[in-house]
């Protein structure tokens, strides 16, 4: 309740938690109660018959224009901004940072995604209706909650429920728990230890930081001394600070990997289009893991049957059990899993939307991305059918030369405008500023180019045909996009 003296002035409904029964009727509407102090609000939970609720809120948004915040700046929230220009709803979207190709869909405001106390100040003071969070590492850090507290919409999974990516450790030990299919681990905070079981292993294994590593903390070993340098790296020399001061050593799994992607608002579960990344920096995927150096959907390896139980056996488990512990996940839930002779097996969870997969996935879906996401919010996705246009995408990385190593920036980069002119081409930004009113590289993987065509092979090659139009010094790229798919379709 408000503290004493505090002069309530509205009560906002920011999102659904967990009801006295397991099933979505009994959810409880959470109110945001925002003093005057606008920023030093307090949250209650309303106990209230969901149906009338429904209308009300429903009610309240229906028609309504909205003023949109995209947290994040690279290729992934390109793609989600892009597609949010397009809904009806969005009366004005802000990005915070975005970046050069963002700046086109809205206004960038200069807060970094990391910011959780100024962006939170920001959304107030703009009186943002919904806030989409795009990278890992706000959410990991509790940006929704503290977003909620102060009575925004926010797209995004709770600190609680964000730990399913936070920790490999607990996703593991969740995994288990929950009958969740995954590959044989051990956990370890004491390096000798790790080294006594890594004596033991045979090889290839796979030695992960348990905490945030940006991508770059599971290290592929074949071989002790291999995986003695890695438990050194994370245990010893802190290479990614506190998250490899706990290690995840892994069983190695081979098979063909996808990016299973679903919406929940806590309850229900909306199955994304299934998409493939290419992990490596070279084709043939051979050299180390990057970020991602392209995507392609709808991924063959998972057919409709697969995704069914994929749903079944590795989302509704997640989503039921956060909600029976009293942390309902809401947003969009990444499972990366492996598949070898028609059986899944769970590499990780990532508690966001994937990048570079929201670049391909995005332009195929044809129903409006606020509507889904408010839905989501407001624990009314049972509501919601997704759309998609037939055919299919895929999203070439071009990466700064050295990527995934340290890459030079402030490349001048021409043919943007070209390759975009090129029908069912897209071109989002992933690491770009403005420079004296030119576009310059300014990180590693620079920008994805997406085609979008009437099947993977067309698509693949509008993709490749708007490559060919940019340029930027030490630009690299994958010329093997989507080539797992066409095989998988064509028998090549
Ligand atoms: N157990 C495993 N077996 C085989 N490959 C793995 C395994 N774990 C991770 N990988 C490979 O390493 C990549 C990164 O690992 P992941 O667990 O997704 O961590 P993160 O994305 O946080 O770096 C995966 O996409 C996959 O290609
Ligand atoms: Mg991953």
């Amino acid at each position: 309740m408000p503290a004493q003296g505090c002069q309530l002035v509205e009560k906002r409904p920011v999102g659904y938690g967990p009801g006295p029964g397991n099933g979505a009727r009994d959810a409880i509407l959470k109110f945001c109660l925002i003093s005057k102090d606008g920023c030093d609000s307090f949250v209650s939970d309303v106990s209230t018959e969901r149906d009338r609720l429904d209308g009300r809120v429903s009610q309240g948004k229906k028609g309504r224009h909205v003023k949109i915040l995209v947290i994040g700046g690279g290729g992934r929230e390109h793609a989600l901004a892009w597609k949010i220009r397009q809904s009806p709803k969005a009366e004005k979207i802000f990005c915070a940072p975005g970046n050069a190709g963002m700046a086109r869909i809205g206004e960038c405001i200069d807060i970094p995604a990391g910011a959780i106390d100024d962006l939170c100040n920001f959304a107030v003071a703009n009186a943002i209706d919904l806030t989409v969070v795009g990278p890992e590492a706000p959410l990991v850090d509790g940006i929704v909650d503290r977003f909620e507290r102060n009575g925004l919409m926010t797209f995004g999974p709770t600190e609680a429920a964000a730990h399913i990516e936070g920790s490999k450790a607990f996703a593991k030990e969740f995994m288990v728990a929950h009958d969740i299919p995954t590959g044989a681990y051990a956990v370890f905070t004491s390096r000798d230890e790790a080294l006594t079981y890594l004596k033991e292993c045979s090889y290839p294994v796979v030695v992960k930081a348990d905490g945030l590593a940006a991508g770059k903390g599971s290290i592929i070993v074949q071989s002790y001394d291999s995986a003695r340098d890695a438990v050194d790296r994370m245990m010893t020399h802190l290479a990614f600070g506190e998250a490899g001061a706990k290690v995840v050593v892994e069983e190695y799994l081979t098979g063909e990997e996808a990016s299973v992607l679903f919406l929940t608002d806590g309850e229900t579960l909306v199955p994304l289009m299934p998409s493939q990344d290419h992990k490596r920096i070279l084709d043939g995927d051979r050299g180390p893991n990057t970020g991602g150096m392209g995507a392609y959907a709808p991924a063959p390896v998972i057919t409709p049957e697969l995704l069914q139980t994929i749903e079944r056996d590795v989302a509704a488990p997640v989503v039921n059990a956060l909600r029976d512990a009293g942390a309902p996940y809401k947003g969009a839930l990444y499972a990366g899993v492996i598949v070898s002779e028609g059986q899944v097996k769970v590499l990780e969870f990532n508690c966001r939307f994937g990048d570079p997969e929201t670049q391909p996935i995005v332009p195929l879906l044809e129903t409006d991305l606020v509507e889904v996401m408010v839905a989501a919010c407001e624990g009314r996705l049972a509501d919601i059918t997704l759309e998609w246009s037939e055919g299919a995408a895929a999203c070439v990385v071009l990466a700064s030369g050295g990527y995934p190593g340290p890459s030079g920036t402030g490349f001048e980069i021409s043919g943007i405008e070209d390759a975009e002119s090129i029908s069912g081409v897209y071109v989002f930004h992933a690491a770009t500023s403005h420079v004296e009113g030119k576009s310059v590289s300014a990180g590693g993987r620079v920008l994805g180019v997406t085609g979008v065509g009437s099947d993977l092979r067309d698509a693949i090659d509008r993709a490749y045909q708007g490559v060919a139009k940019v340029s930027f010094e030490g630009m690299h790229y994958r010329k093997d996009i989507g080539a797992r798919g066409l095989s998988a379709i064509e028998g090549e």
